[in-house]
């Protein structure tokens, strides 16, 4: 592999944050001055190189040791982020009042190389590495490194911020048991995920409740009322359900909030619409608890922590190599480099055949199918 000249590099967070994004910065910005590298920080995703006058204090941060230090814990990222601002479809206002999808991405390699910025890690989930992708192919050095809670992603075994939201997610239906046992009632805990079911799964399966519901099985609804009554036939007296924000009835869609230019569809509805129908099928009290961005806040796991710190040293001992267009990837024990387009190509979705689905079945969990 061919070594590297690089002197100054920079660190970008886009998208929804992640517990263990403080860890990624921490670990490239301490292994690159290591190196006698100088590291940047964009603010918010490309804000900061795209609408720097909006940065007081500047677009672009030094990340000195101090910087960084005492953040790994940390949730959130001490960059900021957006999930708004896409350099490839930028939100512009026109003449006529309309907004339209603009692409600036030649603006963020221009003013990245005006500052002596010769590489960029990008971390971030599908949207942030397509961009870096697309900076890669116009000549910037970039490496990605594979965030987000929802683990869809694909090409990496996992993606750090997952181990958490699974982790809280887990701790929250635990919460559940004793007041849906108290009042005889059917709790629907509704959980983040995009179009993917990994939240879901693995927190219904640690949970072991009646039924789980993901975007990749759709469901009938008579099936997961036709499973709670069984139960209450059984003996037991409250049932629990968990429902990815993405699971879609069959022969149906998405439950989609809204759509805006230049962002992704946000999804939501589903748990409320599901507990509804359970309660009017079955005549059960039933409760909807929506789980929401609160699996995107608090201290990463251990686990998460340690595939943070071991993602932000590979991508900087990838950009030493000469590497460009990879993104860094889980591959247990160790982690090796993709290409970029292969990570972002297609969405890791839950495999119809894995043993987690095959596990939840064989405990006699639904999914509605
Ligand atoms: O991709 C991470 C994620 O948390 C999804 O699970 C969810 O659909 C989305 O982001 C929510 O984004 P926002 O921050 O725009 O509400």
């Amino acid at each position: 592999m061919k070594s590297t000249s690089i002197k100054r590099i920079a660190i970008t967070t886009g998208g929804g944050d992640a517990p263990g994004l403080n860890a990624v910065i921490r670990a490239s910005v301490v292994s690159a001055l290591n190196k006698g590298w100088e590291v940047f920080g964009i603010r918010e995703g490309y804000g900061g190189v795209l609408n720097p006058n909006e940065y007081p204090e500047g677009g672009l941060i030094p990340l000195t040791r101090s910087k960084v230090r005492g953040i790994t814990h940390l949730g959130g990222t001490i960059l900021g982020t957006s999930n708004k601002l896409n350099p490839l479809k930028c939100p512009v206002k026109q003449a006529d009042g309309t907004v339209k999808e603009v692409d600036r991405s030649d603006d963020v390699v221009h003013e990245l190389k005006r500052h002596g910025i010769e590489a960029l890690i990008a971390v971030g989930g599908d949207g942030s590495l397509s961009i870096a992708r697309e900076l890669g192919l116009k000549g910037l050095k970039v490496v990605g490194v594979p965030k987000t809670i929802d683990n869809d992603l694909d090409k990496t075994v996992i993606t750090f911020g997952f181990d958490t939201a699974v982790s809280f997610a887990t701790a929250c239906v635990d919460r559940l048991h004793s007041t849906a046992e108290a009042h005889q009632r059917v709790m629907v805990v509704e959980v983040m995920g995009r179009y993917a079911g990994w939240i879901a799964l693995n927190t219904g399966v640690s949970t072991t409740v009646e039924a789980i519901l993901i975007p990749e099985i759709p469901y009938d609804i008579q099936k997961i009322t036709a499973k709670i009554e069984e139960r209450y036939t059984q003996g037991a007296r409250f049932a629990i359900v968990v429902v990815a924000e993405g699971a879609k009835p069959k022969g149906g869609t998405h439950s989609v909030v809204s759509k805006e230019v230049g962002r992704a569809e946000r999804l939501g509805g589903r748990g409320e619409t599901v507990a509804a129908e359970i309660q009017n099928a079955t005549g059960r009290e039933t409760r909807c608890v929506v789980l929401g961005h609160l699996l995107r806040g608090g201290t990463p796991t251990t686990f998460d922590r340690l595939i943070s710190l071991r993602f932000g040293a590979a991508a900087v001992r990838a950009l030493e190599e000469g590497r460009s267009g990879v993104m860094v990837a889980l591959d247990p024990p160790t982690v090796r480099y993709v290409p970029l387009e292969e990570a972002t190509s297609r969405m890791k979705s839950v495999p119809l055949d894995c043993d987690t689905v095959l596990t939840a079945r064989d405990l006699g969990i639904s999914f509605g199918d």
